[in-house]
């Protein structure tokens, strides 16, 4: 995992008397490498924009006022398109998780509108927003920029905001104390999966480097899941959302309400098949391995003690899972909304928490990729070490 860099949206229209000096300091920053990578966004506003149709804002429509700004337009290598405040679009999604990067710096114009929406979408998307404070400014002025600042200490958390340091080693040093990047790290584009080029244990470490950003943000919902479990004869899946991966033990684990059929099914017959499949690589993995149930015991006192309120309503239900009922009703209290309980709900929700946590005892990894290669890898996993073979895909 890793950090990178955003500067937003430094255009030429964007940079005047009252952000001019901030534009020099970035330019300072990008130059003195203490991030990489860095990419910047650019604003383009259309012709039926929410701008221009509610604000009536005409600006950065044409090319000479949405093109970045002259002075750092020759560094500016890597630059995604917006139509919008957010700088998180589709394509600088995929970037992000291409390069495992789960902390993003954010430096650029204008504090109150978009490194605002920018950072509170990447904190809301599972990822690290950290603002440059003394990086960023509005071309409301000061009292904007200042504005844009308190609003998002309560929305990123104050610690996630770096202000009063401008200075550039100083900023590295910073950065490596709390960050853990020590140099500027040079993220490599995704392992191409040649099948010439690849090992067996770039397949694995692979495969888990998937889980692990399964687990590690909901940016991704194409990494759900799918557990099959036993139904007597008979097979019986759904999706789950994976809560911890980890390589060195050979484990999964996601959390489940303790009266749900699949808890009835792994009590009986604890041999579960996990399958999951990532659109970016067009990668599929397969992990099978026995399920163990954490009811009411240390590792579920753990396990729970991180559960959000907001996500309490997902033990709570009246009923257990699957029994009729006469209307499409979540069977939660009314109160509850969209699964958001309260601190006085938890021992409720507690009661029905259930952890599992699948021993993996084998994993495949398969790749049907025209760019990245056709492979598939099976591998025996014994107390976290495993042991692999190719097998044709
Ligand atoms: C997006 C999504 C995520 C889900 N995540 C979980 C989960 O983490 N744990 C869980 O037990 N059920 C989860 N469910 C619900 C299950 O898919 C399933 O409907 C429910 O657990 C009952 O399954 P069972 O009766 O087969 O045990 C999720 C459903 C959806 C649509």
């Amino acid at each position: 995992m890793g950090n990178a860099l955003v500067v937003v949206d430094l255009q030429e229209g964007f940079v005047n008397e009252k952000t001019e000096q901030t534009a020099h300091d970035i330019k300072d920053l990008v130059e003195g490498a203490v991030f990489d990578p860095v990419v910047f966004t650019r604003f383009r506003n259309s012709e039926f924009s929410p701008h221009r149709q509610f604000l009536g804002w005409d600006r950065l429509l044409r090319e000479d006022e949405y093109r970045l700004w002259r002075e750092i337009e020759p560094l500016a290598k890597d630059v995604f398109d917006k139509a919008s405040y957010t700088s998180l679009t589709p394509e600088f999604r995929h970037r992000l998780f291409t390069q495992n990067i789960d902390t993003v710096f954010v430096a650029g114009l204008d504090t109150d509108c978009c490194v605002l929406k920018t950072a509170s979408d990447l904190f809301e998307s599972g990822v690290r927003a950290v603002v440059l404070a003394d990086f960023c400014a509005s071309n409301g002025g000061e009292k904007s920029h200042k504005a844009g600042l308190l609003a998002l200490r309560r929305l990123i958390g104050r610690n996630n905001i770096i202000e009063g340091i401008s200075d550039l080693s100083e900023l590295k040093d910073y950065v490596a104390r709390n960050f853990g990047q020590n140099t500027p790290i040079i993220i490599p584009e995704v392992t191409p999966l040649a099948p010439d080029s690849l090992t067996l244990t770039d397949a694995y470490d692979r495969a888990w480097s998937l889980m692990s950003q399964a687990v590690s943000s909901s940016l991704k919902p194409t990494l759900l899941p799918t557990i099959a479990t036993s139904r007597g004869d008979n097979p019986s899946i759904r999706v789950v959302v994976l809560r911890e991966a980890t390589q060195q033990e050979g484990t999964l684990s996601f959390f489940t309400d303790v009266r749900t059929e699949k808890v009835k099914e792994i009590k009986r017959n604890n041999f579960v098949a996990l399958c999951l499949y990532d659109q970016n690589s067009n990668s599929q993995i397969i992990a099978r391995g026995e399920a163990f149930l954490h009811h009411d015991d240390e590792l579920a006192k753990k396990a729970f003690s991180k559960v959000p309120s907001s996500s309490l309503g997902a033990y709570m239900s009246d009923l257990p899972s699957g029994t009729p009922r006469e209307t499409a009703h979540s069977g939660l209290p009314d109160r509850i909304v969209q699964f958001g309980g309260e601190a006085s709900d938890r021992n409720e929700a507690y009661r029905n928490f259930c952890l599992v946590q699948v021993r993996l005892s084998d994993l495949e990894f398969a790749t049907l990729s025209p760019d990245r290669g056709w492979m598939r890898a099976r591998f025996e996993i014994n107390q976290g070490t495993e042991r692999g073979v190719w097998v044709t895909p």
